[in-house]
């Protein structure tokens, strides 16, 4: 009975590796502003085989840069991977101040939990020259998943263009087309530096979106994270603690969960077929007076086309027809939320 049960696990495990094994685990460099829901996301990647996370560049964001550098440092400490890299990078948005979040995410972004002092060491390198680097050196192979502000995307495509035909694909947080969460129109990631968000989508690259329209259907909630407390160890009790902060937070406000923005994202970039993504143009509003930050996305792949016609009762346009939109961007509008919050749990646990 024992020897069958043995075998079964093996078989199992097998099938797991062997998924990540054909053409080996995807290099993945994830841009984080940490952050509650970074954390969950980071943990996420980390304990998944099919991602060889290699990088973990800081933006600010939710906190400060040198907080945020800090709080990936204790992170790849406390799931004990110090091969993983992680370098600071933008030290403020690109043309505007700073907005940080710790009313959401804790005082130290973590929920205020205090992990243990780092016993890893910060790359001496900047963030985007990093990126740049490691696209250079593994040309075709990096899957960016950036989940705080764009700065850091933004000043390694300014620096280096050349980057970007190199780059395996792009999923990142932030964004709706459906509203905003800092205010009505606009998401926290690309309200935090408009600029930057408008260089990287129309960079030119594989890009997904993965915005508030699915983040906010997938919400984790105590029974999700009972699950935690059976299986102990210094990442599940860190998830536990953080994920107890969030859905706290989300009572208060009358929901029984908390959305998984950033973990979304990894889970997007793990697997595609968790949301439906149509491709569609969008544009980072840079300049409106109750939009900047929003991202404009054309659902209809098409812009009218007007011209002038000078008629006696006036100059006046008329349209003539449609021209197409090239996309530039998969959408996420739909998630198979269970499906994705059952990968986060069990994957925390390492199963
Ligand atoms: C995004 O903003 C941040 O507060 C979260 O970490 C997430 O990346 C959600 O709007
Ligand atoms: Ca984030």
């Amino acid at each position: 009975m024992l020897r069958v049960k043995r075998g079964c696990v093996a078989f199992l495990m097998l099938g797991l590796f062997a998924r990540a094994a054909i053409g080996g685990p995807r290099k993945v460099i994830i841009d984080t502003d940490p952050g509650t829901d970074d954390a969950m996301a980071i943990m996420l990647a980390l304990n998944s085989p099919e991602f060889d996370v290699r990088a973990l560049t800081v933006v600010p964001g939710n906190v400060t840069a040198a907080q945020g550098l800090e709080n990936a440092l204790r992170m790849v400490s406390l799931a004990d991977r110090c091969d993983i890299l992680v370098a600071g990078g933008a030290q403020h948005p690109l043309f505007q101040k700073l907005v940080t979040a710790e009313f959401w995410h804790g005082k130290n972004g973590l929920a205020n939990v205090e992990l243990p002092p780092s016993k890893c060491k910060k790359d001496p390198r900047w963030g985007p020259d990093l990126i740049i680097e490691m696209v250079h050196a593994n040309p075709h192979e990096i899957t960016l998943v950036p989940i705080g502000p764009l700065t850091n995307i933004a000043l390694a495509i300014e620096k280096d263009p050349s980057i970007v035909p190199l780059v395996k694909e792009v999923v990142i947080m932030g964004g709706s087309i459906t509203g905003g969460n800092v205010n009505a129109s606009a998401e926290a990631n690309i309200a935090n530096d408009p600029e930057a968000a408008q260089i990287v989508f129309q960079a030119g690259w594989p890009l997904t979106m993965v915005g508030l329209d699915v983040g906010d259907k997938t919400l984790l909630t105590r029974k999700h994270i009972e699950a935690f407390k059976k299986n102990p160890g210094p990442v599940s009790d860190f998830m536990y603690k953080v994920a107890d902060f969030l859905i706290g937070l989300s009572e208060k406000f009358g929901e029984t969960g908390t959305p998984m923005y950033d973990p979304l994202a990894v889970g997007v970039a793990l697997d595609s077929t968790l949301v439906k993504a149509p491709a569609m143009h969008v544009d980072v509003e840079t300049r409106g007076e109750f939009t900047r930050g929003e991202t404009v996305a054309n659902r209809r792949g098409a812009n009218e086309r007007n011209v002038l016609h000078h008629f006696p009762d006036g100059d006046r346009y008329v349209i003539e027809g449609l021209d197409k939109v090239e996309p530039n961007a998969k959408v996420c509008t739909e998630v198979n939320a269970e499906k994705f919050l059952q990968m986060f749990v069990s994957r925390i646990q390492g199963k």
